[in-house]
Order: C-alpha cells, then sequence, then structure tokens
C-alpha cells in the first residue's frame, strides 16, 4: 500500500492511474479537491478495490495521522500543492497553507507513524517522496548550463518560493530526524487531464473555442517539457532506487520558447480539426502584458537520474504534443466539465 496526495489533480491523477495499471499495490489517494482536482481523472477507477480516495487535506493531521495507522503505507508520494503560478501572484495565501504549513504537517503526522508505528524493517523500508519542481533554482540566462541538483535556490514567485520551502522542510527531516525522504524536481509537464489554466490545455481549448492565444510578453521565455507519463516513470524509479535523502532532476531535454509551443499546438489543430474558415489557429494569437516577475529561462540537467538509476523518457517532445492535442480533441467531454463548473457543484453536494 503507498499513500498518495493530490492524485486527482493532474500528475497525480496520470500517476495513480499508471500504478494501478502496473502493478498490484493498492493506493490510499488522499485529496482536498480544490478546483484543481478532479474526479473525473480517475473515473476509469470506479468499483476498483486497489483505489481508496479520501477527501481531505494534507494539513488535516487527525486524518492524515488515522490514514497511516490505518492503511499501513510503506511509501507516501506527495503531490498536493497549489501549482499556478499566476493564481500565486493574485492570492499567495492558499500556497503557503497548503506547500508550506500543509508539507510540514504531513512530514510531523509521517514522522510519528515512521518512528513509532513501524517494526526496523518497515521502518527502513519506508519512503516519503516529495514531488517538486525546477523553479525553486529560479531563471536562467541564455547560455547558462541547465540546472543541477548543486544548483543554489533562487525561487522568484511565490509558488516558487512555497514549494523552495518545503524542499527544505523535507530535506530538514531527513538530516534531523533521519526521514527516509527522497526530492524530485521536475520541469514542466503536458498531457491528459491538465488542467486548462496552464499554457499548453489552455492553448488548445481557447483555439478549439474561437478564443485569444494569450502569449506572455514576447513569448520568448523558454520552458524545459516533459510528457507526464514520463514523469510518473521517473517517480516510479527514484521511489524504487533513489538513495535516501538525495534530490533528482527531472527533464526530457526538451527547452522551447513558449511562441514555439503555442505554434506547434496551432499547427497540429489546423492538421486534426482545420478552423471551418480553413485559417490557421494561429490568427488567434494575442501577445498580452506580461506576468509579473516572469522567468526567462528554465533548464533541467537530468544527467544524474539517468546515470544511477537509468531512467530515460519514452516520449520525444514530437510524440508527447501529438498525442496530447489527440487525447483533448477525444475528451471534449471532460474539458466540459472542468470548464463548466458542473463539476464543482458536484463536488460540493457529494461532500456536503
Ligand atoms: P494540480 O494543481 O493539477 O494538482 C494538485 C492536486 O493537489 C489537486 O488535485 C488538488 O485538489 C490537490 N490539493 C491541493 N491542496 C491540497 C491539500 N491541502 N491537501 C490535499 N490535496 C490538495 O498540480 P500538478 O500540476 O498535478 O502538480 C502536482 C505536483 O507536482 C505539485 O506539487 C507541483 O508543484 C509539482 N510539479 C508540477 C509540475 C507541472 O508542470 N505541472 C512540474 C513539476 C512539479
Ligand atoms: O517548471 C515547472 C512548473 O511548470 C511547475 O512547477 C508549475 O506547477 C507549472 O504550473 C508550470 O509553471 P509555468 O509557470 O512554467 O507554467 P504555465 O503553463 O503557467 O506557463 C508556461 C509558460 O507560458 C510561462 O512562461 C508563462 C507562459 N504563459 C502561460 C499562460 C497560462 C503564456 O504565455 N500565456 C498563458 O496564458
Amino acid at each position: 500500500m503507498i499513500l498518495v496526495t493530490g492524485g486527482a489533480g493532474f500528475i497525480g491523477a496520470n500517476f495513480v492511474l499508471d500504478w494501478l495499471a502496473q502493478s498490484d499495490e493498492p493506493v490510499v489517494n488522499l485529496d482536498k479537491l480544490t478546483y484543481a482536482g478532479n474526479l473525473e481523472n480517475l473515473v476509469s477507477l470506479q468499483g476498483n478495490a486497489r483505489h481508496v480516495f479520501v477527501r481531505g487535506d494534507i494539513g488535516d493531521t487527525a486524518l492524515v495521522e488515522r490514514l497511516l495507522s490505518e492503511h499501513r503505507p510503506r511509501a507516501v508520494v506527495n503531490f498536493a500543492a497549489e501549482s499556478h503560478v499566476d493564481r500565486s501572484i493574485h492570492g499567495p495565501e492558499d500556497f503557503i497553507q497548503t506547500n508550506i504549513v500543509g508539507t510540514f504537517r504531513l512530514l510531523e503526522a509521517v514522522r510519528t507513524y515512521w518512528s513509532g508505528q513501524l517494526s526496523d524493517e518497515a521502518k527502513a523500508a519506508f519512503r516519503f517522496l516529495h514531488v517538486s519542481t525546477d523553479e525553486v533554482y529560479g531563471s536562467l540566462k541564455s547560455g547558462e548550463p541547465a540546472f543541477t541538483e548543486q544548483h543554489r535556490y533562487e525561487p522568484n514567485s511565490p509558488y516558487s518560493a512555497s514549494k523552495a520551502a518545503s524542499d527544505h522542510l523535507v530535506r530538514a527531516y531527513h538530516h534531523t530526524y533521519g526521514l527516509p525522504v527522497l526530492t524530485t524536481n521536475c520541469s514542466n509537464n503536458y498531457g491528459p487531464y491538465h488542467f486548462p489554466e496552464k499554457l499548453i490545455p489552455l492553448m488548445i481549448v481557447n483555439a478549439l473555442g474561437g478564443k485569444a492565444l494569450p502569449v506572455y510578453g514576447d513569448g520568448q521565455q523558454i520552458r524545459d517539457w516533459l510528457y507526464v507519463k514520463d514523469h510518473c516513470s521517473a517517480i516510479r524509479r527514484v521511489l524504487e532506487a533513489g538513495r535516501l535523502g538525495e534530490v533528482y532532476n527531472v527533464g526530457g531535454w526538451n527547452e522551447k520558447p513558449n511562441i514555439e509551443i503555442v505554434d506547434t499546438v496551432c499547427a497540429l489543430l489546423d492538421e486534426l480539426r482545420p478552423r471551418t474558415d480553413k485559417k490557421s489557429y494561429r490568427e488567434q494569437i494575442t501577445y498580452v502584458k506580461d506576468r509579473p516577475g516572469h522567468d526567462r529561462r528554465y533548464a533541467i540537467d537530468a544527467h544524474k537520474l539517468e546515470r544511477e538509476l537509468g531512467w530515460r523518457p519514452a516520449e520525444t517532445f514530437d510524440t508527447g504534443i501529438r498525442k496530447t492535442v489527440r487525447w483533448y480533441l477525444d475528451n471534449q467531454a471532460w474539458v466540459a466539465g472542468v470548464t463548466s463548473g458542473s463539476y464543482r457543484q458536484w463536488v460540493e453536494r457529494h461532500y456536503a
């Protein structure tokens, strides 16, 4: 049994689906179901006894302690977080609460369980894997080498600062209490179930809806893209064989300027779902005011993970982005659900 937090969100849901497809080991999935958590991502698991879903907060110590005592997981994988940079700029409070205070309380509950309730053998085998981001390293200038695990922390947004704080807490719990932790710092993910507030799904959904495609600033900011299933395989590999207390950068060696990403999405949609007027979706691109404090470039050096654990991404950007655009075209009902608000009403009724 493993305990996954945030397993109804974008990456967490992909992780839970892949885990249950590839292993017999059950999952307890603790998720608060914020606007970003979506049980429709997990609809294929309905009736699957190996998936136990619990709506709740990682900061709810009594609940987390109960789940740990009841299910006795051999590992905790912590995806739960507020994840959107723009939201953190407009309202940082939730980010502090979940990403910092929530992670702290989760660590405390896990420490109590790990130190007091496990046999020596189970204690030695236990793992706490914290899922983090490349944004903690700050912004790179053109020509600077990609982020290694030794790069100093220089978070620039309330989101990345809150993730940096959580990484430091995880590190400290290993150093001080000996909690067996692992941390992964990954680049930008894309793929199925990505909430359409983030660049790639927003561009697909807006393009199909005949809306503007808002490119911030000059569109020359660079992100390093990784197909979400490759992130999930990296986390599984680190959980299986990562060295305790170590940090592993995860990335796909796919640095691209934002405008190139938007252009690629438009080209794929032109091919797969042409506009009725036969014009390109590029016509909808609109340059808008830049994000405050916008990091110019991220790039991940994933050599350590490749060298030590033999991990490689399975998708190139070309194969991954085609799959992604195809998935959104084939899953318009999912898009309608997350954008219409009807799903939110269901959550509030169901968990009232
Ligand atoms: P997401 O916003 O899609 O999902 C987050 C999930 O956490 C949601 O299901 C939400 O309901 C849940 N959640 C939020 N607060 C909670 C709380 N207090 N208690 C329990 N559950 C809570 O995010 P994502 O893109 O899937 O990211 C998952 C993790 O991976 C985050 O920690 C993020 O920092 C990290 N990460 C994301 C990316 C990326 O490109 N998306 C890249 C690197 C790292
Ligand atoms: O690098 C990993 C991080 O990637 C994760 O830790 C975050 O959780 C995740 O949200 C993502 O952060 P970004 O800020 O890089 O992702 P976002 O999709 O919001 O933006 C990607 C780039 O596109 C960024 O340079 C801002 C730009 N952008 C974004 C949106 C939403 C636009 O130009 N227009 C937009 O409408």
